[in-house]
């Protein structure tokens, strides 16, 4: 069957990669999906079972620091698109590991630009979607938010490299006439969601009884958005988005990390039957992430009338769903966390204590 569009989504077995594929294989069948991903600690193609035998679905196990193996799938699948996905994406990490964020996030970033230069040209029609985060704003005081004109001013490893990104993909749109689009989000939550993260290492850890360790006082805020809220974003932008354009994309529900576990607590506590108030005996503060960005918060109002994107799940909603996922999903947690990641989790703790 000839396909409308040959869509590489890279970083699509990763938490938002997930919900990004799986949107476009089942609601496009007329478009071919190409994930790529090289299935790091964060890929796992379980997040992918149910649509994996869609006949408009493949996966390549490839590396996307490998640039002349990418440019094998640009030429075998003949991609006619591109959406960007693949990253080292944990800020912790970052701060213990730079290089592979530049490796990934900043080499990997280029060597797909560069495919996209060398198979397309100049012809029309294709388009290098490019997903980014709000952390390559900087930090915010009490008040104010990120517009698409706010200045960059990445303060971790992590978003200097999405930042660093960013302006490659806009410099290949201006020197080559590269057809990309950035979107820059806020937080996001969800199924799948690797349990490094606030919400899943707080649901995995009160699951086994473990403390709960928030960094600093705990008034460190963000803003957080449903996952699907997101994929429909990316869908919305992909087709509809101006060609080198930026779309911030938020949820207008900011919490204090503090606030966010105690609520979470409850809604664990009243979905597992046990006395309210258990599950925040296992908060414990502990040392803060150096260089902590205090708060993040986005204006999405040029997606919202731009392009008439709004979030579909109030926080209540998205959060219990968020929850019941993870306790149908104890088997996913496990696989997850074994292997390496038991030590990793250890050494950061032990290292905050
Ligand atoms: P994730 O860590 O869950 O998934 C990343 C995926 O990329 C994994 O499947 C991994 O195997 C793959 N990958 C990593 N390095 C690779 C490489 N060298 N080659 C090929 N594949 C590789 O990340 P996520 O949270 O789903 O984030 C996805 C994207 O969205 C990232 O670009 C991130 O910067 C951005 N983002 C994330 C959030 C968030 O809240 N999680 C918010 C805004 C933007
Ligand atoms: O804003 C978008 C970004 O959100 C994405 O670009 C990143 O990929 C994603 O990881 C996320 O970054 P954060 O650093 O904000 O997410 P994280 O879940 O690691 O932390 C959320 C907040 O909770 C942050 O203020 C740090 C704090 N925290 C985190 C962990 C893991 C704790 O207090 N304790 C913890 O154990």
């Amino acid at each position: 069957m000839n396909h409308k569009k040959n869509i590489l989504i890279t970083g699509g077995a990763g938490f938002i990669g997930s919900h990004v594929v799986r949107r476009f294989v089942t609601c496009y069948p007329n478009y071919l999906i190409i994930n790529l991903d090289c299935l790091t600690y964060a890929g796992n193609l379980e997040n992918l079972t149910d649509i994996e035998s869609c006949s408009n679905y493949r996966f390549v196990k490839q590396d996307i620091c490998e640039a002349l193996s990418l440019d094998q799938v640009f030429k075998e699948f003949k991609i006619s698109d591109v959406i960007h996905l693949a990253a080292e994406s944990h800020v912790d990490r970052s701060i213990e590991d730079p290089l592979s964020f530049v490796n990934t996030n900043v080499i990997g970033t280029v060597n797909l630009l560069n495919s996209a230069k060398k198979h397309w040209g100049n012809e029309p029609d294709h388009l290098f979607y490019h997903i980014s985060t709000d952390e390559v704003y900087g930090s915010l005081g009490e008040t104010g938010f990120f517009t698409e004109s706010t200045a960059y001013d990445p303060q971790s490893p992590y978003s200097a490299s999405k930042a660093a990104s960013d302006h490659f993909a806009r410099a290949y749109y201006n020197t080559y006439k590269i057809p990309i689009v950035i979107s820059n989000c806020s937080n996001n939550y969800g199924p799948n969601q690797f349990p490094e993260k606030l919400i899943p290492l707080c649901i995995n850890n009160i699951l086994n009884s473990k403390p709960l360790p928030i960094y600093g006082k705990g008034d460190n805020i963000r803003d957080w958005l449903f996952v699907e809220d997101h994929a429909a974003a990316i869908d919305t932008i992909f087709h509809s988005g101006k060609l080198g354009a930026t779309y911030n994309i938020g949820g207008l529900n900011e919490w204090t990390n503090l606030q966010l576990v105690e609520t979470l607590c409850d809604v664990v506590d009243k979905k597992i039957n046990q006395p309210i108030g258990t599950s925040r005996s296992l908060i414990t503060f502990v040392t803060d992430r150096s260089g902590h960005d205090h708060r993040y918060a986005i204006d999405a109002s040029k997606l919202q009338t731009e392009l008439n994107w709004n979030p579909s799940l109030e926080f209540e909603e998205g959060l219990s769903k968020t929850v019941d996922w993870y306790l149908a999903n104890e088997d996913w947690l496990k696989s997850v966390t074994s292997g390496n990641y038991q030590e990793y989790y250890k050494q950061l703790y032990n290292n905050r204590k």
